[in-house]
């Protein structure tokens, strides 16, 4: 009767709730603001209506930022007001928590690669033409960087026949000339910002970011110069610089939306944001505001992520929007690195960033390989691999897996016993990034260089190293083929993301002059910019806004399509995208397909015939043929496996494609639908959930006409039964927490929990997204009473993104929800309630993928048994 009373009071009051609660979907490990929301108004709602409406409700609070394109604010909350609490209130549409963002982390970084010759990274993408023949520079064109600020008193940033550069709207002609510094050195994410007007950069990321856009390094004889002169994709662009980040890198979303804001206000044609984490879903505020810019004619453009050795559905949500540019990484072909030669071959090698400085090392030293008992190279992260053999004086060779230990700890058992350096193999190919030790020089070296070593060594134990004093540029294993780090996609609703690619590994660039003034750095962080730079090249070349959905579809249609290192096919569509950018293909093109990505979704909702729309804007008629190119297909579940390989499988389960007509010819100006028939790949199991992909061309007839393509995707099987809990290593489980243990064994059923001494802990490790992730609370009468609350408040329901295998520490990712018998009644229900003592049932519940939602149907449903409190 109890639960029955309070369960009406509740239903009355879900009757007001107006607006809606963005729950954190990962509450665990999101950073958020204490206290602080993102408010939206409806519609037609002003701010001093909003705010006196919170103020007749009691709500104690203090403005952070209040937003204009974004009918908004953030607020800061000192009464004990739920976020739910706030969404329930006349006029309030959308209330998230504010959460903290850090900046990416590169892939990959040293100081010792000292550059990578430019010239070949534009050579990649068509940039090299569009600066020499077309004469294209980005001139007129404004770029809002959104970072940790530009050095931009660099030379690398300076104006036509200046020595140095500098920043301001009047005065001399700056390069930057917008910006703002929201925060102030000290910021941290949650210290309060102290913003100023000098968005000077302390970190290096936005310099970085900020040269991969426009910077001219070309001919500066000043003593900062390059390693080797270059430029960026738009060296005469006009840049704002947004500082968002303080010295340490972690910014709120509320201090990131009024940049959005100021950038969009100072005229940015374009500005990138890279904030989202490695999710499937797309509904957060910036993601909100993202796509107002982009209504108003801003193009917006994302990194898909580096999270490319945690398998599928991981690319970064902040570029999801439909509007939006989500943008993959290939590795540049070129880098210039120290060498050393042993054994008469020489090989390039990335010092640790720890050591710093190339190494050298007596020309006597000999190398000793470290070898397991099964006789392959070992990873030297066990002490013990030492035991029994002398390494003293000599160089290590160990293998680059990185699963079992860092670079540092690996480092130091080797010096411990005695080793003079190391060099450390990488996986699976080109030239990884290590952080390594202060007092012990370690290098890393290609994959291949490894095999070699190993060779020589067991030919000659007594070849001996020389090291190289001066830096060359080399052709860098798996260059040109998509990063290894680059995450993969679909996304949620199994629509085709990432967008495109752009080099973003191994690119050197510009960095603060207070730390050596440039950098040579690697990551999706890097590919975007040099997207940004393409959209500024293009802009300038059509005189006009054009909208960045637009700009995105020409670069998909013109790009290049990649393969895997050592691979004879074309990568798969969830990893190269629409495939490398080629920006002056892009311009050159009179043809264009729409719509821009085919999404055929899984076998049950296949989309067996789809129609595309090819359109020939040049002067004169044009014949075209249209053609297929399969990609390769990912298999992630080949073991009925419900965490998806970190590495998926790679299969040839190609579709088959018909078209309506083969050839077409299409008048100058006109455009001419064509019908294609799709038939999903007939091997390839259905049980493994492969994802296919493949390309479908229209190549014009006319000497030196571009073709164009578009790239589809679909799924061979049943999405909805793809496993969403990871029940491999025995989740979802429920499991006891107490004051004097964390968490402990599994409570048997007659256990009578007293909810404050002790708790139920259910532990989820979500292993694919899901819509919604449910925590259901049933009664002895095996009656629904609510979802559960946990102990601060957050509720289980709503989407969530998958999780990585592992976290910082190496454990395995997974949320751990406290529950001190609260629930909530209904998704929609104000506050939460706490249950009378009793027995009730605990019951797990995802939202199966692409399903309507439907309970129990539609979801994958784990019974965890009884708790009694
Ligand atoms: C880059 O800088 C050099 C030296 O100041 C200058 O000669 C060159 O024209 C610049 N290039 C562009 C594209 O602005
Ligand atoms: C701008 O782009 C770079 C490169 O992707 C990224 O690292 C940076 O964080 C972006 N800024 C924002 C606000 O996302
Ligand atoms: C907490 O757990 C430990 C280990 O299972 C147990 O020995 C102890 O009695 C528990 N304490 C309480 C207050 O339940
Ligand atoms: C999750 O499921 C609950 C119960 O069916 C529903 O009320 C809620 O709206 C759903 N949430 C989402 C994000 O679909
Ligand atoms: C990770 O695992 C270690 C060792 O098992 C443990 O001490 C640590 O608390 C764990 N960290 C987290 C965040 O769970």
């Amino acid at each position: 009767m109890k639960i029955n009373t309070i369960l009406s009071a509740l239903a009355a009051a879900t009757l007001v709730s107006a607006g809606k609660f963005h729950e954190l979907s990962t509450p665990e490990t999101t950073r958020v603001v204490s206290g602080g929301y993102i408010v939206e108004y409806h519609d037609g709602i002003g701010h001093n209506n909003a705010h006196n409406t919170l103020k007749a409700k009691n709500v104690d609070f203090k403005i952070r930022k209040q937003y204009g394109i974004f009918n908004g604010a953030a607020i800061s909350v000192h009464s004990s007001h739920s976020g739910k609490d706030l969404a329930s209130m006349p006029g309030v549409k959308n209330v998230w928590p504010i959460t903290l963002h850090s900046l990416p982390k590169t892939s990959k970084g040293g100081k010792n690669p000292t550059g990578s010759v430019a010239s070949s990274l534009h050579a990649m993408t068509g940039v090299d033409i569009v600066h020499e023949k077309l004469k294209l520079t980005g001139k007129g064109i404004k770029v809002g960087v959104l970072d940790s600020g530009i050095d931009y008193k660099h030379p690398a940033f300076a104006a036509k026949g200046a020595t140095e550069g500098c920043f301001g709207r009047w005065g001399k002609n700056c390069r930057v000339r917008y910006g703002w510094d929201f925060v102030g050195d000290a910021y941290d994410g949650s210290s309060t910002p102290e913003p100023d007007s000098d968005p000077m950069d302390c970190e290096g990321h936005g310099t970085h970011v900020a040269g991969i856009i426009g910077a001219n390094a070309s001919n500066i004889k000043t003593e900062s110069r390059p390693p080797q002169p270059f430029v960026g994709v738009a060296p005469e662009v006009t840049l704002g610089s947004y500082r968002i980040f303080g010295c340490d890198g972690q910014s709120g979303d509320d201090v990131i939306m009024s940049a959005m804001e100021m950038a969009f206000t100072d005229g940015m044609d374009i500005i990138n944001m890279s904030l989202g984490d490695g999710s499937a879903f797309k509904s957060n505020p910036q993601a909100v505001l993202g796509d107002k810019l982009v209504a108003h004619g801003m193009a917006l453009i994302a990194a898909a992520g580096n999270d490319g050795s945690q398998g599928i559905w991981m690319v970064s949500d902040t570029g999801l929007g439909d509007l939006s540019s989500s943008v993959a990484s290939v590795d540049n072909i070129y880098a210039s690195y120290y060498t050393f030669t042993y054994a008469g071959v020489t090989h390039p090698y990335g010092s640790s960033q720890a050591w710093a400085v190339p190494i050298s090392l007596p020309s006597s030293t000999t190398l000793m390989v470290i070898l397991e008992k099964d006789g392959s190279l070992s990873d030297g992260c066990d002490p013990e691999i030492y035991n029994g053999i002398n390494v003293k004086g000599k160089i290590v060779l160990a293998l680059g897996d990185i699963t079992r230990c860092k670079s540092s700890g690996r480092g130091a058992f080797a010096k411990k016993a005695g080793a003079a350096g190391m060099l450390i193999q990488t996986l699976p190919y080109g030239i990884g990034g290590l952080v390594g030790n202060a007092d012990f020089p370690m290098g890393s070296i290609e994959n291949r260089a490894g095999l070699d070593l190993l060779k020589a060594y067991k030919k000659n134990p007594k070849s001996t190293f020389t090291w190289s004093k001066k830096p060359s540029t080399v052709r860098i294993e798996g260059g040109g083929a998509p990063s290894d780090f680059s995450s993969l996609g679909l996304d949620g609703e199994l629509r085709s993301k990432p967008d495109i690619s752009a080099p973003g590994g191994n690119i050197l660039s510009t960095y603060p002059l207070a730390k050596n003034g440039y950098f040579v750095q690697s990551g999706t962080s890097m590919a975007t910019p040099y997207v940004a730079g393409a959209h500024a090249l293009y802009m300038q070349a059509k005189g006009t806004k054009a909208h960045g959905d637009e700009i995105r579809k020409v670069f998909k249609n013109t790009a290049t399509i990649t393969k895997n290192h050592g691979s004879k096919t074309s990568a798969s569509v969830a990893k190269q995208g629409g495939g490398l950018i080629n920006v002056f293909n892009a311009l050159k093109t009179t043809s264009s397909i729409s719509p821009d990505h085919i999404d055929l979704l899984d076998t049950k909702n296949l989309r067996k015939t789809v129609k595309i729309t090819i359109k020939n804007s040049g002067k004169k008629a044009e014949t075209y043929t249209l053609s297929h190119i399969p990609a390769d297909a990912l298999n992630s579940y080949p073991n009925k496996n419900s965490f998806p390989l970190n590495t998926p499988l790679i299969e040839a389960d190609y579709a088959t494609v018909s078209f309506s007509q083969t050839k077409v010819k299409i008048p100058a100006g006109k455009s001419a639908k064509i019908t294609l028939r799709f038939k999903e790949p007939k091997t390839g199991s259905a049980a493994h959930f492969p994802i296919y992909s493949g390309f479908v061309i229209a190549t014009p007839m006319s000497k030196g006409s571009v073709p164009v393509q578009v790239p589809y995707t679909g799924l061979k099987g049943d999405v909805s039964k793809v496993p969403i809990m990871d029940t491999d290593l025995g989740f979802p489980a429920l499991k006891l927490s107490n004051s004097t243990a964390d968490i402990n064994d599994i409570p048997s059923e007659d256990f009578v929990f007293d909810m404050e001494e002790n708790n139920p802990v259910i532990l989820t490790r979500v292993g694919s997204h899901t819509p919604n992730l449910t925590i259901r609370v049933f009664d002895a009468k095996k009656k629904f009473v609510g979802f559960m609350v946990n102990y601060n408040t957050e509720r289980a329901i709503g989407e969530s993104g998958r999780q990585t295998d592992i976290d910082e520490e190496g454990n395995l990712s997974h949320l751990k929800w406290y529950w001190t018998g609260r629930v909530v009644p209904a998704a929609d229900a104000i506050s939460s309630v706490r249950l009378p003592s009793g027995t009730y049932n605990i019951v797990v519940a995802s939202q199966r993928k692409l399903t309507k939602g439907n309970y129990p149907a539609d979801y994958e449903v784990f019974d965890l048994g009884k708790v009694r409190f």
